[in-house]
């Protein structure tokens, strides 16, 4: 499994690259926020899963997933509360808040193929009770009664 946002033969720097000049608000545009670029990735991931079984990249790292746990340790979250990974990508923070022992967690993602991944990845870890979502968090929060509010009670 690789490691760190930058493991990707260049691709990912290439992505925060490309864009262009600032908007009035001083951030420049950026392909890694548009659905192109991640539906691009993720079938990419996809494919190697099947042909490979690597489940690919942790943009963040597996350090920023123990952090997170350990942030809910020390917060006594329940392991019944409902947690909500949006953009979930590979599904794997999904994999390890279900092997720390959260029974109630759900991914989202607007990528189909990083649904399908993070259905795969979690099938072959022998995981049951992790609900995902083909999702876009932006379209669906803005609306009530959107498939978000319906489906999700976490929000
Ligand atoms: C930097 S990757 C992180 C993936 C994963 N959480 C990880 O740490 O490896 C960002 C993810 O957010 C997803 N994403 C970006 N904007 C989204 C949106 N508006 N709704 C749902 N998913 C979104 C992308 O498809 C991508 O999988």
């Amino acid at each position: 499994m690789s490691e760190g946002a930058d493991d990707d033969g260049g691709a990912g720097a290439a992505a925060r690259s490309r864009g262009g000049s600032p908007r009035g608000d001083g951030f420049s545009p950026s392909a890694l926020g548009t659905r192109e670029h991640w539906d691009a990735v993720y079938e990419r991931e996809l494919q190697t899963f099947q042909e490979y079984g690597d489940t690919g990249e942790i943009w963040f790292g597996e350090e920023s997933m123990t952090r997170l746990i350990r942030w809910m340790q020390k917060h006594k979250i329940p392991l019944d509360a409902s947690v909500l990974d949006i953009g979930t990508g590979n599904g794997v923070f999904l994999v390890e808040l279900a092997k720390f022992g959260f029974s109630n967690i759900t991914g989202i993602d607007y990528s189909p193929s990083a649904i399908q991944l993070s259905g795969n990845i979690i099938e072959k870890e022998g995981l049951s009770n992790i609900k995902l979502k083909d999702l876009n968090f932006l379209k669906s929060c803005g609306h009530p009664g959107s498939a978000l509010e319906a489906d999700l009670e976490t929000v």
